[in-house]
């Protein structure tokens, strides 16, 4: 089976090369000089230049705050770039898989108590910013354009490479000696190597439509810090916050855990987020 990962050099894009290298596996990766999403020409050539059977889309518009305010930036790598891509799988018999956000919900506190396990797949959807609104779009136009397609949403991503929670808490901690950190807002982070063997266990069960992905438990911002500074055996102060010690342009979630029951009862086993955490601060260590 030959994979085609698009976006190569943003975080999802580097830790599918990273497995699909140790494996051995048939891949090409290539970032947006190699495959614009947004240009059919570029699609074209390179799917017809590579021939894969499985074409993952990494690549996406991941700006959160500026979502807000460049809406055709947003719209062009969210919506219509998954949509020519669908539409380019489709054309070719190529399976594609296509990944989106916990953003497509409400991430209201009181979804909590509706939603014990996280919400599942089937949970009614209300984008809570311009970001999760286009990812909502871009999962539609993937399934229009190619209705047996892995749509896979996953939360608080965090790997080796790019950027996120873990290494800017850990940067942060070192430099600045002391933390404050949103302890009123609730989810729980997908690591980048779960989420690769997540969808490679989905893709070759020859599964299609949506599935949430991630690690098992529900935490907030301040308790993943706090594991992230044990793991990591960092002595500082954190002190817990709301989340209006820290305005943003885009809203955030004060609840965002998706359920992988969907995957579990395929028989993929999740991991707790500890685990998780653990193995990605003895990674970075190691670097
Ligand atoms: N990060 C999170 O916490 C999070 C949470 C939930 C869901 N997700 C979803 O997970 C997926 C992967 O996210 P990530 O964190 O790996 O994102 P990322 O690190 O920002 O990488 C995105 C990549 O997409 C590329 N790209 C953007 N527009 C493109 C285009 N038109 N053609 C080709 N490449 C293009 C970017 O390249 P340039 O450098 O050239 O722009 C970048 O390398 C996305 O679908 C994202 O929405 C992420």
């Amino acid at each position: 089976m030959k994979f085609l990962v698009t976006g190569s050099g943003g975080q999802l894009g580097n830790g599918w090369q990273r497995i699909l290298k140790e494996r051995s596996n048939d891949f090409v990766a290539l970032d947006r000089g190699g495959l614009d999403i947004c240009d059919v020409e570029s699609i074209a050539k390179a799917l017809d230049t590579h021939e894969p059977d499985v074409c993952v889309n990494t690549a996406a518009y991941t700006q959160v705050e500026k979502a807000e305010t460049q809406t055709e930036e947003a719209y062009l790598g969210n919506v219509l770039g998954p949509k020519l891509l669908a539409e380019a799988c489709a054309a070719r018999g190529i399976q594609m898989v296509h990944y989106s956000t916990d953003y497509v919900f409400s991430g209201k506190l009181t979804d909590r108590e509706i939603f014990e396990e996280g919400y599942p797949e089937d949970a009614p959807t209300d984008p809570i910013n311009r970001y999760g609104a286009t990812k909502f779009e871009g999962e539609q136009a993937v399934f229009k354009a190619l209705p047996t397609a892995l749509v896979l949403r996953v939360s608080w991503l965090c790997g080796l490479d790019g950027n996120n929670f873990v290494k800017a808490i850990i940067n942060r901690a070192k430099t600045m000696g002391q933390l404050r950190v949103v302890n009123d807002q609730f989810g729980v982070p997908s690591f980048v190597p779960d989420v690769v063997e997540q969808s490679l266990f989905l893709i070759h069960h020859k599964q299609s439509g949506l599935f949430h992905l991630g690690s098992d438990g529900c935490i907030s911002w301040y308790d993943f810090a706090k594991k992230i500074m044990e793991d990591a055996q960092v002595d500082v102060l954190i002190e817990a916050v709301d989340s209006s010690a820290f305005p943003t342009v885009a809203k955030r979630p004060h609840f965002s855990k998706l359920a992988t029951k969907r995957l579990n009862d395929l028989g993929m086993p999740i991991h707790s987020w500890e685990i998780g955490c653990k193995t990605l601060v003895s990674a970075l260590n190691d670097e």
